[in-house]
């Protein structure tokens, strides 16, 4: 069997891992593989890039070493017949498309059109439906909480109300599970918005209580309006670059304005994607990695391996991308009672 491995869309800590899964597991069955230039692209260009013989040391390094890209293929009106030439050209029987919503859902339509893919999930934001966690996200919770740690300690020092603006463009996950594990005393995040005098109040009890210092998490998403989306630029998928809004500092100036303290804004960034992978999303990303060539060997195209609740099972991309998986009802409520709304 020949397969090609293609990693797309933001890279996530695990990406590697998944890879030195499947080439342990797939060199002891006999399989080849050819690992294809940042995402959608290299499948398009025939672009590759070399994989290790031994592939151990993949095992904690960040990132991905076959690159990644937000290219969508559907965008070139050309982009499925070269993906079809590369699939001749290298003789490909199939496909590992390593990626979040966006990159599952063209494997999604992919497989309508007959080419044999499988799908991994992966993103930091967690919002890939009918699995219970996608890799990247337990190491970018981690990573955020630490920094609410650590930005914790100035604020208290200096008495100010520090805004850590995180990643999340349409779910608040990452910002929901940061903010709970680091003690955030305001979360905001897309799905739940808390309206901005509500923030003003928290914070202001606070200081009232005579704890005047504060930390506010904040998605990035948080407040996104129609408006924004006439002025912004937007990806090949669709999506608006978020960072622009820059959220957090609107609602540090606000804040310093209602209530007259002194406030800063922190913007994680990329660092949330960034470094090796935790302990729990390297044993979660290698269990996907042989997954996936299970599902090869056993013929299940279309479909990716997906965590629920302990056990790692096979569902239909088609199920996978069909709505986007936000905080739900009960995750939130968590939230408001640990901020004392509730
Ligand atoms: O999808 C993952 C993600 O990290 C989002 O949380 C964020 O909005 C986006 O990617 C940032 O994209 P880029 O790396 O292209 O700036």
């Amino acid at each position: 069997m020949k397969v090609g491995i293609l990693t797309s869309g933001g890279d996530t800590p695990g990406m590697n891992t998944v890879i030195r899964a499947i080439l342990i597991h797939g060199k002891l069955l006999g399989y080849e593989f050819f690992g294809f230039k940042g995402g959608w692209k290299g499948l398009m260009d025939g672009e590759t890039l070399s994989l290790p013989d031994d592939p151990d040391d993949l095992l904690n390094l960040g990132g991905t070493i076959l690159k990644s890209g937000r290219v969508n293929p559907y965008k070139d009106p050309e982009g499925i017949n070269k993906i079809k030439s590369t699939i001749q050209n290298f003789e490909l029987d199939s496909i590992i498309a390593i990626g979040g919503e966006d990159t599952l859902g063209v494997a999604n339509k992919l497989t309508q059109e007959g080419i044999r893919i499988v799908g991994i999930p992966k993103t930091i934001d967690n919002d890939l439906d009918e699995t219970d966690y996608t890799f990247g996200f337990n190491t970018a919770v981690t990573i955020a909480t630490d920094a609410l740690d650590k930005v914790k300690t100035t604020a208290k020092s200096h008495d100010r109300v520090i805004v850590v603006e995180l990643m999340g463009r349409h779910a608040g996950w990452l910002t929901l599970y940061s903010g709970i594990a680091g003690g955030a005393h305001v979360i905001l995040i897309p799905e739940y918005p808390l309206p901005f005098n509500t923030v003003v109040e928290l914070i202001k009890k606070r200081y009232e209580s005579g704890k005047e210092w504060g930390i506010i998490a904040v998605s990035e998403g948080y407040g996104f309006t129609e408006e924004h989306e006439e002025h912004f630029i937007k990806d090949e998928f669709g999506h608006i670059r978020m960072e622009k809004i820059n959220i957090g500092q609107k609602i540090a100036d606000e804040l310093k304005n209602e209530l007259n303290v002194p406030t800063r804004a922190i913007t994680l960034g990329h660092i949330q994607r960034g470094g090796p992978p935790s302990a729990y999303d390297r044993v979660l990303c290698t269990r996907l990695g042989l997954a996936a060539i299970n599902l090869l060997k056993d013929g299940e195209f279309g479909k990716m391996p997906a965590l629920k609740g302990t056990k790692i099972i096979p569902v239909d991309l088609a199920d996978a991308v069909a709505n986007l998986k936000t905080v739900d009802e009960e995750h939130w409520n968590t939230a408001l009672q640990i901020m004392g709304i509730k």
